[in-house]
């Protein structure tokens, strides 16, 4: 195994890394949206479903075989099979990892720009701010900065120590905004369009969305669990570290909407509007409560430093790749990754009204750049990298070998624990992964 190789400097230090990295734009961005275009409460109980069934197993496999190789998904494949096509998985989470940290950036760009926007009062709607071509890239190219110097100063003083203050202040405004958000008029419509499932709302698509929403929202299926992992010494819990990290992740996301729908239903706005819909509710909230604008300023930094701390995990797998595979420096390999997603996500900062071309472009029911990338590498890629994770850790590698590793770490007989992960890592996870996947192709 490779020598001194820079770990986490605490068992807690890495829990709030990864929870960094999974605690984002996915909890509160996309899963508002998403759970808004999906019908409501039907799909947020598909959606913990997917996170319990399959996220927490597969989370545990990736931090596992992370752990044992000490290396980055290309390099832990490789550690594991040296020869064959496994690696090609490997490659795919690299170039996930830049697709999606291409248009990630974008989005927590508009986080930043309504920081000064809240604070200024301005009232330019969504449609406008982003449909304007230098707030776009301008805040885009500010976002994408700040990751690439975070991940320039490596690991542990790098992303270690953003994540240690900042979550808990994260939930405790969103606590805040909760209970202003249910004392609107017309909460409880909204409450129950969250809360009270309408199956006839579900079809193979919610159940996609769903699914790839946890995948998403965990970080999982290109590999950024199986870096974080490969910097985890050996006495740490692998099956209580992932359940709190999960846990901590959902716990976010079922909150983010407590504050949308409620105020949603309270404006009069449309659930099934797609990804402005946070950026279109949320200053409403912040105009009309007393110390909104103080309130809405500090919200906004919090997430644009949630989207950081998540950001860094995107570019941190292929970072560490170039790094210990091709041998690249540190800095070298940041920056020239920095720039191959700021050449990518040009398109998707024009396609939100600049450039018609790109806005209108319609590719798997997706609509716009920005949209069609979501789908391709945040839903599809990732769900697919998940499927074969789970093949390659359950079988390929197998569940004995894997927990033998678990095992470091775990001072009691969590037999029942252990034989339930290898259950749901060898089964339930590729087949139910397989059913989705089968399902889009016969949808489109
Ligand atoms: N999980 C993050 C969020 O919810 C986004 C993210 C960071 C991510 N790293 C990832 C998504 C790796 C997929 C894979 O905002």
């Amino acid at each position: 195994m490779i020598q001194n190789r820079s770990q986490w400097g605490t068992r807690f230090g890495f829990i709030l890394a990864a929870t960094g990295s999974a605690i984002g734009l996915g909890n509160i961005w996309r899963f508002p949206y998403t759970t808004g275009e999906n019908g409501g409460a039907a799909f947020v109980l598909i959606y913990i479903l997917c996170v319990i069934l399959i996220g927490i197993p597969v989370l545990i496999a990736e931090l596992t075989l992370g752990r044992y190789t000490q290396r980055n998904p290309v390099g832990a494949i490789k550690a594991i099979t040296p020869r064959g096509l496994w690696k090609i998985l490997g490659y795919l989470g690299v170039i996930a990892g830049i697709a999606i940290l291409s248009y990630y950036s974008v989005v927590a760009g508009w986080t930043i720009g309504y920081i000064f926007k809240t604070a200024f009062h301005e009232t330019t709607n969504f449609g406008a701010f982003v449909a304007n071509p230098i707030n776009e890239i301008f805040y885009f190219i500010i976002f994408l900065s700040l990751t690439m110097f975070v991940v320039l100063g490596g690991v542990k003083s790098g992303i270690e120590r953003w994540s240690k203050i900042l979550m808990p202040l994260l939930f405790i405004i969103l606590f805040g905004l909760i209970i202003y958000a249910l004392t609107l008029p017309k909460a409880s419509e909204g409450i129950k369009f969250y809360l009270q499932p309408d199956f006839s709302k579900i079809n193979g698509r919610t159940i996609l969305a769903a699914l790839g929403q946890a995948f998403f929202s965990l970080s999982l299926g290109m590999g950024a669990m199986i870096t974080y992992g490969s910097y985890i010494s050996r006495n740490t819990n692998l099956i209580s570290s992932a359940t709190i990290v999960a846990f901590s992740d959902t716990l976010i996301a079922i909150m983010a909407g407590l504050v949308i729908f409620p105020a949603l239903f309270a404006a009069g706005m449309e659930p099934a509007q797609g990804p402005s819909l946070v950026f279109n509710v949320l200053p409403t909230i912040f105009s009309q409560m007393p110390g909104g604008t103080i309130v809405g300023m500090f919200f906004f930094i919090l997430l644009a430093i949630a989207a950081l701390t998540s950001s860094i995990s995107l570019l941190e797998v292929g970072v560490a790749w170039a790094v210990d595979e091709l041998k690249f420096s540190r800095k070298n390999a940041t920056i020239f990754l920095t720039l191959i997603a700021l050449i990518l996500g040009i398109p998707s900062a024009l396609s939100q009204g600049y450039s018609k071309f790109l806005s209108e472009m319609n590719l798997f029911n997706k609509t716009g750049f920005l949209d069609i990338m979501d789908f391709l590498f945040g839903s599809f890629a990732l769900t697919f990298g998940g499927f074969l994770l789970s093949i390659f850790i359950g079988w390929k590698w197998g569940a004995k070998n894997a927990l033998d590793e678990i095992n470091y770490g775990i001072y009691k007989n969590y037999e029942f624990l252990k034989s339930g992960w290898s259950f749901l890592i060898r089964f339930i996870c590729p087949i139910v992964i397989f059913l989705v996947l089968l399902n889009i192709f016969k949808i489109f």
